[in-house]
This record gives C-alpha cells, sequence and structure tokens, in this order.
C-alpha cells in the first residue's frame, strides 16, 4: 500500500481503580459483553472482535491506558516503523495476546498508541447484553498543542482531516472513511484526558433503547440527545466509568468516500455541536 494510513480505531485500554465497578458500567450501559477476564484486566466486545474496550486494574489515577489502532495490512507495520523512526520517535515491540504483533509508542502528548494488524475474531456476536453496539467509532482525547498533534496524528501515522471546530477541534479519520475516528480537542484541559469514547448503534430503536435504559435505572446524561453539524450523528452522552470520561451513544455517523472532500472550518459558534440549539440574542 503506498499511502499509509491506519484502517479504524481498534479498542481503547483504560485503567480503572476497581475492576468489578467499571466492567458492571460498561456491560450494563454500553451494552459490551466480557470476553475474557485475567488477574487484572477485563476484555470487552461488541461485536466478534475479542476486545473494543479493556480495563486494567490500577492503584495510580484512573484514566486513558492506550489508545489502539488496527492497520490496513500486516506489512504496514514495519512501514510505520521506518516512519516512525525517522520521525526520531522511540518505538517498542508487542507481541499481543489477542492481538498478534504490534508496536507502541508515545505521541506529542504522551499518549500511548499501539499499531496492531491482527484482532482475535470471536467468531460469533456476544449474547448479552440484549443489545449491542454495532461499532467502536472514536476517541477524542484532550491536546496540549493542537497544531503539533495535528502533524503528528496527520503527517506521521496517516489520518485525514475531516473537519475542524476553529483553533479547538480537529476530526481525523481513518481507513474505514467514518468522519471520525480519533478527535484532537484544545482547551478541553491537560493531557492525559480522555474526553470521550463514541459507540454506534443500528438504528434509532436501539439508540432509544439504550437511552431508556438509562432512564430506568435513574442514571443522569452527561448531555441528552443533539445532532452534531460534523458527522451528522444524533446521540447523547453519559459519564463512563472511570470519570471524568464520558461515553457517547450514537447513530447516523457518516462515511466520507469523496476523495475530493475539503475539510471544513467550522466557527466556534454553539451550533458547531449540536444543531438543535435555539439562536441567542437574535431579538436581543
Ligand atoms: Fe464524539
Amino acid at each position: 500500500m503506498d499511502t499509509l494510513i491506519p484502517h479504524r480505531l481498534g479498542y481503547v485500554a483504560l485503567d480503572v481503580a476497581d475492576l468489578d465497578e467499571a466492567a458492571a458500567w460498561w456491560t450494563t450501559y454500553a451494552m459490551l459483553e466480557v470476553s475474557e477476564r485475567t488477574d487484572d484486566a477485563i476484555y470487552l466486545r461488541g461485536g466478534t472482535d475479542h476486545h473494543w474496550i479493556v480495563l486494567h486494574h490500577t492503584d495510580g489515577t484512573p484514566g486513558l491506558r492506550k489508545l489502539a489502532f488496527e492497520v490496513g495490512e500486516r506489512a504496514d507495520l514495519e512501514r510505520y516503523r521506518d516512519r516512525l523512526a525517522g520521525e526520531g520517535i522511540e518505538v517498542t515491540d508487542h507481541d499481543g495476546a489477542w492481538t498478534g504483533k504490534a508496536i507502541r509508542f508515545r505521541d506529542p502528548n504522551g499518549y500511548l498508541v499501539e499499531l496492531f494488524a491482527d484482532m482475535g475474531n470471536m467468531g460469533i456476536t456476544p449474547t448479552t447484553p440484549w443489545i449491542n453496539p454495532a461499532d467502536l467509532l472514536h476517541a477524542v482525547v484532550a491536546v496540549s498543542d493542537l497544531e503539533k498533534s495535528f502533524d503528528f496524528y496527520g503527517r506521521v501515522l496517516g489520518l485525514l482531516e475531516s473537519d475542524r471546530v476553529m483553533e479547538r477541534t480537529i476530526f481525523l479519520r481513518a481507513g474505514n472513511q467514518y468522519h471520525h475516528s480519533l478527535v484532537l480537542g484544545a482547551g478541553r484541559g491537560e493531557p492525559p484526558l480522555l474526553d470521550h469514547i463514541a459507540l454506534h448503534f443500528r438504528d434509532i430503536d436501539d439508540l432509544m433503547r439504550v437511552r431508556q435504559n438509562f432512564i430506568e435505572r435513574g442514571e443522569p446524561f452527561a448531555r441528552d440527545l443533539l445532532r452534531h453539524p460534523t458527522s451528522g450523528s444524533m446521540g447523547f452522552y453519559a459519564k463512563a466509568v472511570p470519570s471524568p470520561s464520558t461515553v457517547e451513544f450514537c447513530i447516523d455517523h457518516g462515511k466520507i468516500t469523496d476523495p475530493d472532500h475539503r475539510p471544513r472550518a467550522m466557527a466556534r459558534a454553539r451550533w458547531a455541536s449540536n444543531v438543535w440549539l435555539p439562536p441567542v440574542n437574535t431579538h436581543a
């Protein structure tokens, strides 16, 4: 492959203080199924992949442990190794029980990033809970220097800019063409900070079932229903474990298939995140 681009966000690893508490949240509210449990980690899946989320026990600070992207083909790992070495970035090898050979390195913010080629396939979709997400869509992380981070994930890793919110947010897409697989956010707090992970559902009925589950259990939303102008997705947000990260539950997240797509620079208006908000001060 001439053009190097990660294929998709493969999985996200989180450090949590209490494995059982965290697993209960991710199975009860995020509709994932435990695929494997070890002494210090729990693997969770929503489709046939062995995992989308990995919970690791920590006695330290809970939060984001690792972002992992699946590459298009195994040979890409060597290509990325060469490219990263050319940038003076230290790369370590890893042999995952469920992801095969992988490489790991740090981004300019200090986030641990993994590239792997072979996610283990479970053969069948989960049998619990009663519905599951269709895809792990994206992760949104706080960055200290937006353009420096964009240079790394864009020029070096090959993710493509889909849109941006001026001086605040850059939406990057991977080879699977979803509008964004990774979002770099400035002004959301200092890294390390995972703002949210997004799970994509099949249709509005599944989304409403997930939402109703929160309502019936008396769990509040961080943000209730909204529609983003960038990806076109509709969804809601709820506090996750570990907090303060949230999970976005959504549908209708668009793909960019036009090779001539030109990223938009959204103004920092209140509609940059939700097009359903009413105008303000128009008659003041
Ligand atoms: Fe999102």
